[in-house]
C-alpha cells in the first residue's frame, strides 16, 4: 500500500471556498432513456441562498405529509455503497444538498451513480477500488460529509483534499484529526484545524479511542477508518450518540460489536451491496411536530418517519411535556425503526434539556426553542456548547431572531433560558445561511401577529428542499 509523506500545511485553498451567501449548486442526475441506450444527463439546479420567504400566521397545520429520507442515514448508505461490492439501490435518499454533496464526492472517487424513478443506484468499487479524485472534493455545507468521508480517504493509496463552503470552512476538524493521526493517518488542515483538509492516504492501524466530545460524526469517521485497519478498532462514547453507522455497517456485512457505549469494528471486511429504503428524517419532522403543537386546531400525520431510539428522544421529550402524540404502524427496515406519527395541538408544559438529552436533541434545539417560548413554563437548555460550532453559532442565531420577534431569551456560553407564554411579533427574520434556523423560524412565524419574512430562506435546501411547499400545504395555503 502507498505510504506518502504528510502534506505541508494548506492555507490559501480556503480562500477559494465559495461564500455561504452565494449561489450553491444542487446537482441532480437525470436519466433519459435514449434510442441507443441510456443517456446520462446532469441538471444543475441553482438555488439562491438569498431567497426570501413570506410566512403568514396559520389557522391550523393539518393533513398527512411524508418527509425526505434521513440525512444522517443517507450519507452513511452512500459512503458504504461506494466501498461495497456490487450495486446498492437506495429508495427515499435525502433530497437535501448535503447528501447530494456526499453523492458528488463518492462519484469523484469512482463510484458510478444513477438516479431513476426515485431510486439511486450506486455501483460500489469494493474496499480497495476507489480512485484518486481529479479535484478537491466539495463537501458543500456538510460537516457529516467532510468528517465521515475523511475516515475513508485517510486509508486510500492516493492523495486527496476536501473542503466546503464558507460556513464549513470555519468548523472544527481537530476532533477527527486526532484519532485519525493516532491510526497512522497523514493529514493536515488549514491553520491546523479547519477545512479544507489535505490527506495523504496511508496504512492505518486499529486503535481504541475515547471520544472527548459526544459526536456521531467523529465516531463514524473512526469506525470507517477502522474498516481499513488490520485488526479491531474500538470507539468509547461518553454518551450514546446516533448509531446509524453501526446499523448500516452491519447491513453492508461488516462485523460490528456494540457493548454499552463501546463500539468495535473488525478491519478488512468484504462489504456487499444492498437494497435499502431510507426512513423519513425525524429531525425534519421536528419542525412539523412543533408547528402542530403551537398552531391552533392542528392535527397532522407524518408517514414513514425514522424512529431509531438514539434519535427518538425528541418524541419522548415532547410527550413528557404534554404533547398528544401517537406512533402507529412501526416496522423495521435496514435495522432502522420506522413508523407514522400522529400529533394534535396540545398545551406544552416546557422543561429542561441537559447532559445526554441535550446531545441527543442537538439538531432539534432551534425549533424546541420556539416551542419553549410558547410553552407554559419555558425551556432551559444546558450543556449545549456544540451549538456554537454548527452551521452557524446557533445560540447567537436563535437569540437574534428572538430579539427581532420581541421574545425574551437569556443566553449562556453553553445554553439558554427562555420564559414561557410569550407573544410572537411579526418581524424580518434571518436564516443566517443555516437550514435549521430557516425552518425553526418559519415555524415561529406561523404564530406571529402578522406576516414574517425569512431572509436566506433557501438555506433550508441543505436538508429539506421541499420544506416550504410542504409547510404552506399543511397550513392550508
Ligand atoms: C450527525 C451528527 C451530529 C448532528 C449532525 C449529523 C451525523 O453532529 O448534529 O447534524 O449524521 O452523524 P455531531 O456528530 O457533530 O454531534
Amino acid at each position: 500500500m502507498f505510504l506518502g509523506p504528510c502534506a505541508p500545511a494548506i492555507g490559501a485553498a480556503a480562500a477559494a471556498a465559495p461564500s455561504a451567501a452565494e449561489l450553491f449548486i444542487h446537482v441532480r442526475l437525470l436519466m433519459l432513456d435514449a434510442m441507443f441506450g441510456v443517456l446520462l444527463a446532469y441538471s444543475a439546479t441553482l438555488t439562491l441562498y438569498s431567497m426570501r420567504e413570506q410566512i403568514r400566521p396559520a389557522a391550523s397545520i393539518t393533513g398527512a405529509i411524508q418527509l425526505p429520507g434521513d440525512k444522517s442515514i443517507s450519507h452513511r448508505y452512500a459512503m458504504l455503497a461506494a466501498i461495497a461490492e456490487g450495486t446498492t439501490k437506495l429508495e427515499n435518499y435525502s433530497t437535501g444538498a448535503d447528501c447530494q454533496s456526499t453523492l458528488a464526492c463518492v462519484r469523484s472517487l469512482g463510484a458510478v451513480i444513477d438516479h431513476r424513478e426515485k431510486v439511486i443506484s450506486i455501483q460500489g468499487r469494493g474496499l480497495d477500488g476507489l480512485r484518486e479524485p481529479a479535484d478537491m472534493l466539495d463537501a458543500g455545507n456538510s460537516g457529516s460529509t467532510i468528517r465521515m468521508l475523511s475516515g475513508i480517504l485517510a486509508a486510500q493509496p492516493f492523495e486527496s483534499s476536501i473542503g466546503g463552503d464558507q460556513s464549513l470552512s470555519g468548523r472544527p476538524m481537530q476532533r477527527i484529526l486526532d484519532p485519525l493521526r493516532q491510526m497512522g493517518a497523514c493529514l493536515d488542515a488549514r491553520d491546523g484545524r479547519f477545512p479544507p483538509l489535505s490527506i495523504h492516504g496511508s496504512e492505518l492501524h486499529p486503535i481504541e479511542y475515547t471520544l472527548p466530545v459526544a459526536s456521531a460524526q467523529v465516531k463514524s469517521c473512526v469506525l470507517l477508518a477502522g474498516l481499513y485497519a488490520d485488526g479491531r478498532t474500538t470507539v468509547h462514547e461518553p454518551v450514546r450518540t446516533r448509531d446509524h453507522t453501526e446499523l448500516a455497517l452491519r447491513e453492508f456485512g461488516a462485523d460490528v460489536e456494540v457493548l454499552k457505549k463501546s463500539i468495535t469494528v473488525a478491519g478488512r471486511p468484504r462489504l456487499q451491496a444492498r437494497s435499502l429504503r431510507v426512513p423519513g428524517d425525524l429531525s425534519s419532522a421536528a419542525f412539523f411536530l412543533v408547528a402542530a403543537l403551537i398552531v391552533p386546531e392542528s392535527n397532522l400525520t407524518i408517514h414513514g418517519v425514522g424512529l431509531n431510539p438514539t434519535r427518538s428522544t425528541l418524541l419522548d421529550f415532547l410527550v413528557e411535556m404534554g404533547a398528544d402524540l401517537k406512533i402507529l404502524d412501526v416496522a423495521s427496515t435496514g435495522g432502522e425503526l420506522v413508523g407514522d406519527v400522529r400529533i394534535v395541538k396540545s398545551p406544552i408544559r416546557g422543561g429542561v434539556l441537559e447532559k445526554a438529552r441535550t446531545a441527543a436533541l442537538i439538531d432539534e434545539i432551534p425549533v424546541l426553542a420556539v416551542l419553549g417560548a410558547r410553552s407554559e413554563e419555558g425551556l432551559i437548555v444546558r450543556d449545549a456548547s456544540e451549538l456554537r460550532v454548527k452551521e452557524t453559532d446557533r445560540i447567537a442565531s436563535i437569540a437574534e431572531n428572538f430579539r427581532r420577534m420581541g421574545l425574551r431569551i437569556t443566553t449562556h456560553e453553553d445554553g439558554f433560558e427562555i420564559p414561557g407564554r410569550q407573544q410572537f411579533h411579526a418581524a424580518e427574520l434571518d436564516s443566517f445561511g443555516d437550514h435549521r434556523i430557516a425552518m425553526a423560524f418559519s415555524v415561529a412565524a406561523l404564530i406571529a401577529d402578522g406576516p414574517c419574512v425569512i431572509e436566506d430562506a433557501g438555506a433550508a435546501s441543505v436538508s429539506y428542499p421541499e420544506f416550504f411547499d410542504t409547510l404552506h400545504r399543511a397550513a392550508g395555503e
